[in-house]
């Protein structure tokens, strides 16, 4: 089946773009359309109410766009909101869960840590997730601030520093093998995660797992691009352009729009 009407993707802020780069390498020719809400961002300390209130008005505009899928690029409106946005709408949407799983399967030690917004680690589609892995011990931490520094472009800050000290160190203490990203935001500040971080600590996200099931559920029920040529992407934020533009390495074009 073929289907040449864009991807979809919408995230509190910038920081899905670490989605839609996995998703772009894994179907350069789809054409994609990216939501930065970064004038709301941050998602995480909202009430659920709001999420979802956020979410719709995101995926409408999507759906405006002609988007064929829309995936929710964005940990904290996924475990709030996908419920509610699938029961509404007839698209298919791919959302984005923390690594639970993958983390809990290989730690050999049986203890991870997860570092997450706390709408994310409040929400009921975390503590399912989380209770089906009972023989591991959980280490969550909220990175109360995070979002907001990589925002405002303040990635390689001290404050980013110390925050990620405080939050990483009880972790390493309490000895896991793994931290699961569990923040679309957060596979920007790897670099300086793994300046903390002993070696033998493995981080995942869960980036390449979306880029996979977008795959799929395009191939199998929406219809894939058929373009010969490398897929357009378009990009919008309401908010400052020059961050959005920044953490694109300047080679896409952004979009000004109060959406
Ligand atoms: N990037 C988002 C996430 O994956 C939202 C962060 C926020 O806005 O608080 O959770």
């Amino acid at each position: 089946m073929t289907n040449n009407n864009p991807i979809g993707l919408f995230d509190s802020g910038i920081g899905g773009t670490s989605i839609w780069k996995e998703i772009h390498e894994l179907l350069p020719n789809e054409d994609t359309v990216y939501l930065a809400d970064s004038k709301n961002a941050p998602y995480g300390q909202k009430s659920k109410e709001e999420i979802i209130h956020l979410s719709i008005k995101n995926t409408e505009y999507l759906l405006n766009q002609n988007a064929k899928i829309i995936v929710v690029a964005c940990n904290t409106a996924t475990t709030n909101a996908i419920k509610e946005l699938r029961n509404k709408y007839d698209v298919p949407f791919i959302g984005i869960e923390p690594a639970i799983k993958p983390a809990a399967l290989n730690s050999e030690k049986h203890v991870i840590g997860i570092l997450a917004t706390q709408g994310t680690l409040n929400s009921d589609l975390f503590h399912q997730t989380a209770e089906k892995y009972q023989d591991t011990k959980i280490i969550e931490q909220i990175g109360h601030g995070l979002v907001a520094l990589i925002e405002n472009g303040d990635i390689n800050s001290p404050e980013m520093n110390q925050l990620l000290h405080a939050y990483l160190e009880p972790m390493i203490e309490a000895n896991i093998d793994y931290l699961v990203l569990g923040c679309s935001h957060y596979p920007y500040l790897i670099p300086q995660i793994k300046n903390i971080l002993p070696n033998h600590i493995k981080i995942i996200d869960s980036g390449e797992a979306v880029a996979r099931q977008t795959k799929k559920v395009l191939s199998e029920s929406v219809g894939l691009s058929n373009k010969p040529q490398k897929g357009k992407a378009t990009f919008y934020t309401n908010a400052n352009p020059k961050v959005l533009s920044d953490i694109l390495n300047h080679e896409y074009e952004v979009i000004s729009k109060d959406f």
